[in-house]
C-alpha cells in the first residue's frame, strides 16, 4: 500500500488525526496492535475541555458527546475537613464535559469507518523504517499471517506513552525530561449513583482520593497508593472504607455499590524534545506523558494533532520538511504548561511517602490560598477548562 501519512497507533490522537487529514484531502493509514474491542474495554480518563468538544463535534465526529456528555462547570475541591466547589462558569465562562475515553475513540473509529478510512486493527510484529528519508514505511503482519508494507511520505507515531516509534530516534537527537512519582492511584469502577453533582478532590492525611463519575448507574473513583499495590489484596470492603475514610471526614458522603473493575495506575512525566526526526512526528503520549491528576492526557492528545494536521498539509503542499519544524514549536508551548499544571494539581493533593507534620499543614494552606484568592482559583479554572489554541 501507498499513502500519504503512515500512521502507528489507532487511539484517539491517530485517529482524530487520520480524520482531520481526510477533511483536508490527505490520505492516510491508521495500523494498531490491539483490536478495536481491546481499546474498547480499556478503562481510561473522562473529562474533555470545551475546545476538544468542540473539535469532535465542528468535525462531524459526532453529536453523542453533546448529547450524552455531562457538563461540568467546577469540581470541589475537599481539604481540611471542608469541600469547596470551584466554579469554572463563574470564573472563566467556560465548563468541561465528561464523556469517556473510551466513547470518544468509539464516535471517532466508527466516523473513520463510515468514511471508508484505511484503518488495521489487530496487527502484530510493527517496525518502521527509513524514518530520515522521503519514503518511509510501517511493516507489518496481518491477523493472517500475510506480512504486508505501508510506504509513505510522512510517518506518525501516535502509539501511546511505550512508543515504538519513539524508541526509533536514536538518543542523541532528541532530549527526553522525565520525572517519576513515587505513588500511583488505584482505579475502580463501581455500580452505584453518583455520590455528589460534580467532581471532587479530596486531600487528606491518608493521601489523595477522586470521586469521578461515569454515568447515572456506574462511578469511577480512584485513591492515591503504593506502586506495588496489588489489586487482589483489596476486596470492595477495604476499598469502601479508605475512599471513605478520605473523603467524608471533607464533607461528603459516598454512595457504595459493586467494584466491577479495579487497577493499579503508574504515575510519571515524560517529555521528547522535539518531537520529530526526519520525516517521523511522535504525537499524544508517543511524546509526553503527564500524570492524571487534572485529565490532559487525551486533551493534550486532541491539541498536537489540531497542529500536526496543519503542519502536515503544508509540507505536503510545498514539498518542503522544514515548516515540519513548526509542529514541536507550537505544540510543546502547550505540553510543557500541561505538565505544570498537572505536576502543580499532583503535588497540591498527593501525600508524599515520607510527609510530615508540616507538609501536609503547608498543602492545606496552599488549597486555602487556591480557593480564597479569586486569582488562585481563576488560574486554576484556567488549566482545568483549558488555554486557548496556539
Ligand atoms: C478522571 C480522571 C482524572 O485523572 C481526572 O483528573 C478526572 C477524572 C476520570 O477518569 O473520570
Amino acid at each position: 500500500t501507498t499513502t500519504q501519512v503512515g500512521i502507528v497507533g489507532g487511539g484517539p490522537a491517530g485517529l482524530m488525526l487520520s480524520h482531520l487529514l481526510a477533511l483536508r484531502g490527505i490520505d492516510s493509514v491508521v495500523v494498531d496492535h490491539r483490536s478495536r474491542l481491546d481499546i474498547e474495554r480499556t478503562v481510561r480518563a473522562g473529562i474533555l475541555e470545551a475546545d476538544s468538544v468542540r473539535l469532535l463535534t465542528e468535525t462531524g465526529v459526532s453529536e453523542r458527546v453533546l448529547s450524552e456528555g455531562d457538563q461540568h462547570h467546577g469540581i470541589y475541591l475537599a481539604f481540611g475537613g471542608e469541600s469547596h466547589h470551584v466554579d469554572f462558569r463563574e470564573l472563566v465562562g467556560a465548563s468541561v464535559c465528561l464523556y469517556p475515553q473510551t466513547e470518544v475513540f468509539i464516535d471517532l473509529a466508527n466516523a473513520r469507518e463510515a468514511a471508508g478510512a484505511d484503518v488495521r486493527f489487530g496487527v502484530s510484529d510493527t517496525t518502521v523504517h527509513d524514518i530520515t528519508g522521503t519514503s518511509p514505511s510501517i511493516r507489518y503482519t496481518d491477523p493472517d499471517g500475510t506480512p504486508r508494507e505501508v510506504r509513505c511520505r510522512y510517518l506518525v507515531g501516535a502509539d501511546g506513552s511505550h512508543s515504538m516509534c519513539r524508541h526509533q530516534i536514536p538518543a542523541q537527537h532528541i532530549r527526553q525530561y522525565r520525572k517519576e512519582y513515587p505513588f500511583a492511584w488505584f482505579g475502580i469502577l463501581c455500580e452505584a449513583p453518583k455520590s455528589a453533582p460534580e467532581l471532587i478532590y479530596s486531600h487528606s492525611e491518608r493521601g489523595f482520593a477522586l470521586i469521578s463519575q461515569r454515568t447515572e448507574t456506574m462511578q469511577r473513583m480512584y485513591f492515591q497508593c503504593d506502586p506495588d499495590e496489588n489489586v487482589d489484596d483489596w476486596s470492595d470492603d477495604r476499598i469502601w472504607s479508605e475512599l471513605r475514610a478520605r473523603v467524608e471526614p471533607n464533607g461528603h458522603e459516598l454512595v457504595e455499590g459493586p467494584v466491577t473493575d479495579k487497577a493499579v495506575l503508574r504515575f510519571r512525566s515524560n517529555v521528547v524534545e522535539p518531537m520529530r526526526y526526519g520525516s517521523l512526528l511522535l504525537a499524544g503520549d508517543a511524546a509526553h506523558t503527564v500524570p492524571p491528576t487534572g485529565a490532559k492526557g487525551l486533551n493534550l492528545a486532541l491539541a498536537d494533532v489540531r497542529i500536526l494536521a496543519d503542519v502536515l498539509q503544508k509540507a505536503l503542499a510545498e514539498g518542503d520538511d522544514d515548516v515540519l519544524d513548526e509542529y514541536s514549536q507550537r505544540a510543546l508551548d502547550r505540553v510543557w504548561r500541561s505538565q505544570h499544571f498537572s505536576y502543580w494539581m499532583t503535588s497540591m493533593l498527593h501525600r508524599l511517602p515520607d510527609t510530615d507534620a508540616f507538609s501536609l499543614r503547608r498543602q492545606v494552606a496552599e488549597l486555602r490560598s487556591v480557593v480564597r484568592s479569586k486569582a488562585g482559583s481563576t488560574f486554576l479554572a484556567e488549566g482545568y477548562t483549558g488555554w486557548p489554541s496556539t
